[in-house]
């Protein structure tokens, strides 16, 4: 109790000395006016950064220049530095990442755009024993990060977790710079991804899986697959996880998605057998809806060709 008081007192003792200083530097006046901006800043509370509207504040500018997506950026792209992200809600939940509907405005005008904003889950990532496959050949160039990934430290998810979004945001812009059909890459920043929102009105366009398509609907579907394969297999890669869940049609448009794994064909062991695994279960959706078998195995025949000839 003793040493309390005595810490008080020095404290008051130091606080008098310093007010003497400063009697002695400045005219009443200043401290008069020092004194009011003091008061003023008091009354305000703690300073508020967020935006007026919106959840946040746009974060395009904390990106840097490689980190947004491929020049030049489609007109839609907002890149006002007055512009707030509003969250509208989740689209999906999945096992490694959650995909939210955003929205980037400019307050008091009519410019707005929603977008897909895809964040990876760092601490509850359950998917890393199979992340071994899917990264053979590719490298983890600083060897603290390799090593902690490999120990899967609460560090090392951390790291994965903006490794994939990384990734996926690499795989996009290569491949949208290629001609497959992607969401335009937006922007990544930590572990979100940010891309071209596929659907209307705030509704997703639907997954292949959950379409019905006419015969000719099916046939122009199919070739769409066939020339998204084509072009990626051209880039020198598999997608590793093609499916009838992860693409999306939209006005007739088959859109592929979810490419953080995205397979180097040639440095990956399992290239051709990631290629072939893509084709099959791609190709299956579409001979359960009538397309011949025979288209499946001539596209697969025919990306091989393709792959090897390289
Ligand atoms: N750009 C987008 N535009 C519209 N919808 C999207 C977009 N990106 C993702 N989605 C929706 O979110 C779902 C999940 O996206 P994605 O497959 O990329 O994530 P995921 O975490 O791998 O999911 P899952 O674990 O289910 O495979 C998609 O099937 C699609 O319905
Ligand atoms: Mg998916």
């Amino acid at each position: 109790m003793a040493r309390k008081s005595n810490s008080i007192s020095e404290f008051e003792s130091t606080r008098r000395r310093r007010r003497l200083d400063e009697d002695e530097i400045f005219s009443p006046e200043e401290l008069a006016r020092f004194e009011a901006m003091r008061s003023e800043d008091f009354d305000e509370g703690p300073v508020d950064d967020g935006p007026p509207a919106g959840d946040r504040w746009s974060i395009w500018d904390q990106s840097e220049p490689l980190q947004r997506g491929p020049r030049p950026w489609p007109e839609w792209v907002v890149t006002d530095l007055g512009a707030v992200d509003y969250e509208l809600g989740v689209l999906k939940t999945g096992k490694e990442a959650d995909v939210f509907l955003i929205e980037r405005a400019v307050p008091g005008t009519d410019r707005a755009v929603l977008m897909a904003s895809k964040r990876y889950r760092s601490a509850q990532h359950t998917q890393f024993n199979r992340a071994g496959d899917y990264t053979a050949g590719r490298s983890a160039r600083r060897s603290r990060d390799r090593r902690a990934m490999e120990k899967r430290t609460t560090f090392g998810l951390e790291q994965a977790a903006g490794r994939w979004a990384a990734a996926e945001f690499d795989a996009l812009t290569r491949l949208h710079d290629a001609g497959v059909a992607v969401p335009y890459p937006v922007q990544i920043l930590g572990t979100e991804v940010i891309m071209e929102f596929i659907g209307d009105d705030r509704v997703a366009a639907p997954r292949l899986a959950e379409t019905r398509p006419d015969e000719a609907e099916l046939e122009s579907l199919w070739d769409q697959a066939c020339e998204n394969l084509r072009l990626m297999v051209e880039q020198g890669f598999a997608h590793g996880d093609l499916s009838s869940y992860n693409t999306v049609v939209h006005e007739g448009r088959l859109v592929v998605l979810d490419l953080p794994q995205i397979v180097d064909i040639y440095a990956n062991p399992k290239g051709f057998q990631f290629l072939g695994r893509d084709v099959e279960n791609l190709g299956s959706w579409f001979t359960a809806r009538g397309l011949d078998r025979i288209e499946v195995d001539e596209l697969l025949a025919e990306l091989m060709v393709l792959a090897k000839a390289r």
